[in-house]
């Protein structure tokens, strides 16, 4: 196991999107929710729709300004902007889509991906969306066999409270944060990818937001993020009623920004 860093965009994006649809497939197991939404779904049929809906996603993303330009002359810093990172592990063979172009993505696949969004001061109440890979979206539906009611039912939840709680706010956002299950988790992945993003809200002196999984929860915690306040912080979803059991919970986290040392005399 060799793991590199990357920005995407390098590759070609039909590897690319399978690549991570594969790494959100292997998820699945980590919620009893995401089981109930897609679990009678046939896995063939999931991950192209998985890579359908990352690919739209990627595509839409990559229609803004990139985060690692915000501090440049390279247009104004106070416009929505985006990055995509990702781990490759050059020991693992690529995806490769059959008949796609040779690349050199051949040599390594994607093992974790993070989408990052920055939301510019005076920030409208519409840029702040929960961009599940389109899965609400009409042109990706989800299989007829997945549960799609629950799946709209919780997204708009989730969107909801992430837009009374956030809209407006001078942050960024963890849209995506995904690693592949199971030999690639506790590795310090995903802790490698919030390190990418927690330096540049230090130095904007802004928080970082997010709705946390179960899973991401207890990382994030690791990482200096708190619960919110505010009455949405936690979104619930009584899974008896869908047909499982147990209460599944997202709960909305914020990382106010740390102080960077200016390098100046000690008090
Ligand atoms: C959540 C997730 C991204 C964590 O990725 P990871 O690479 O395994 O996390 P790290 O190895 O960087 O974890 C760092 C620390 O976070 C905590 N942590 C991470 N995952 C944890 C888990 N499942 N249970 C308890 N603590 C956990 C631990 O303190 C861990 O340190 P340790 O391993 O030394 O104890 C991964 O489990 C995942 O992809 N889950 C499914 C998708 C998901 O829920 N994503 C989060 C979206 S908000």
């Amino acid at each position: 196991m060799q793991l590199s860093f990357h920005y995407l965009w390098e590759d070609d994006l039909d590897t690319v999107s399978v690549e991570i649809a594969t790494i959100l497939q292997s998820t699945m197991e980590s919620s009893p929710l995401r089981t109930l939404r897609y679990g009678a779904i046939p896995p063939d049929e999931f991950l192209s729709w998985l890579t359908k809906g990352v690919r739209a996603d990627l595509e839409e993303q990559k229609k803004h300004p990139r985060i690692r330009w915000i501090d440049s002359k390279i247009g104004s810093p106070d416009v929505v902007r985006w990055e995509d990172i990702v781990i490759k592990d050059d020991d693992l063979a690529s995806l490769v889509v059959a008949n796609g172009p040779a690349s050199k993505s051949n040599n390594s696949r994607i093992v974790a991906h993070a989408a990052f969004m920055y939301h510019p001061p005076e920030d409208d109440a519409a840029s702040i969306e929960v961009g599940h890979h389109g899965t609400n979206e009409k042109p990706n539906p989800l299989p007829a066999s997945g549960n799609r009611q629950l799946q709209e039912y919780f997204n708009a939840k989730v969107e909801k409270a992430l837009k009374e709680e956030f809209a407006g706010m001078h942050c960024f956002e963890v849209r995506e944060l995904n690693v592949l299950g199971p030999d690639y988790l506790r590795k310090g992945i995903a802790s490698r990818l919030l390190d990418w993003i927690i330096p540049k809200a230090d130095k904007k002196n802004i928080p970082i937001v997010l709705a946390a999984t179960p899973h991401g929860y207890p990382l994030y915690l690791k990482h200096g993020f708190v619960e919110i306040e505010g009455e949405n912080r936690i979104v619930e979803c009584d899974m008896s009623e869908w047909g499982g059991t147990g209460i599944h919970r997202h709960v909305l986290m914020i990382r106010h920004p740390t102080p960077i040392n200016m390098g100046g005399p000690e008090p």
